[in-house]
């Protein structure tokens, strides 16, 4: 984050465990984690990811471990919490934000293609924070999901996605329900358009995105910091109080695409 707007060290003596936080929306959120004291361990399928944003992280002056594991093999999600605390002996915060994205029409679209973006959004997510639960269990601790807006409405060539993403709400506010007993907030962050990330380079072309601008009231679209401060808030004790929630993040995007007006 390069603007400050939170005091130093509002996750200091914290550990959390940030899935797909290599590279993206929840590298920032992980970097931002890191640089509010909290120490990280990174997990995505990919150490070529992992290694330089663990790296970044400690050259700012946080601690990182990076943990190659995919968030659809149970096993490997089992090992990657235990790597976790064997390293910073527990774990506090988890962010679920590995997912999997293409452009593909539904009709064109595969049964594998299908399954393989719900298993990597909606099962990984499961599968992270139930081999995370005793922990969390043990320390108060928290999940945040990372979501979309896609499934708000209908989203041509998202059918995967927008299917996978409304289960991760689901499951934000079931878990939410059963283990708030436990001290255990669960809450999302929807983010809308994201201007410097790799989908909306690769998924969204020059032409789409002039258009997508105009719809979007605050006129800009939104930055990957953005999100990391809206992570950070979600994850601080400012946020105690706040269970069960998805914070949309996305300019009010998704509120003004109205079937009614063009604005
Ligand atoms: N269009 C249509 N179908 C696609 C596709 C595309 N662009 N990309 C993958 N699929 C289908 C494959 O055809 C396959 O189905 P099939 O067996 O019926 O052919 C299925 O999805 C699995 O693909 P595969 O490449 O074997 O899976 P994977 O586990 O290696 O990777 C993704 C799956 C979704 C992660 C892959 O698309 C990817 O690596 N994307 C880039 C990273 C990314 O999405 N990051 C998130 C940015 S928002």
């Amino acid at each position: 984050m390069s603007e400050k707007y939170f005091v130093d060290g509002l996750l200091r003596g914290r550990v959390a465990l940030v899935t797909g936080g290599g590279t993206g929306i929840t590298g920032g959120v992980a970097r931002a984690l890191a640089e509010s004291g909290a120490r990280v361990c990174l997990v995505s399928r990919r150490m070529e990811h992992l290694e330089p944003a663990a790296e970044r992280i400690r050259a700012g002056g946080g601690e990182a471990l990076a943990v190659a594991a995919d968030v659809r093999n149970m096993e490997e999600v089992e090992r990657a919490v235990a790597a976790c605390v064997e390293k910073f002996g527990k774990l506090d915060i988890v962010v679920n934000g590995a997912a999997g994205n293409f452009l593909c029409p539904a009709e064109e679209l595969s049964p594998n293609g299908f399954g393989t973006v719900v298993d990597i959004d909606l099962k990984g997510t499961f599968n992270v924070s139930r081999a995370a639960f005793a922990e969390l269990k043990k320390n108060r601790g928290q999940i945040l999901n990372i979501s979309a807006t896609l499934h708000y409405g209908g989203t041509p060539l998202q059918l995967h996605v927008s299917a996978a993403k409304a289960g991760v709400d689901a499951l934000t506010r079931n878990l939410a329900v059963e283990w708030g007993r436990y001290g255990i907030r669960v809450n999302g962050i929807a983010p809308g358009p994201i201007e410097d990330t790799e989908g909306m380079k690769r998924l969204v072309p020059p032409d789409v995105k002039d258009r997508l601008k105009k719809h979007i009231p605050l006129r800009r679209f939104g930055l990957i910091r953005d999100i990391e401060q809206a992570a950070v808030f979600l994850c601080s004790d400012a946020a105690s109080f706040i269970n069960g929630a998805m914070l949309v993040v996305d300019g009010g995007h998704w509120l003004a695409t109205s079937r009614f007006t063009n604005a």
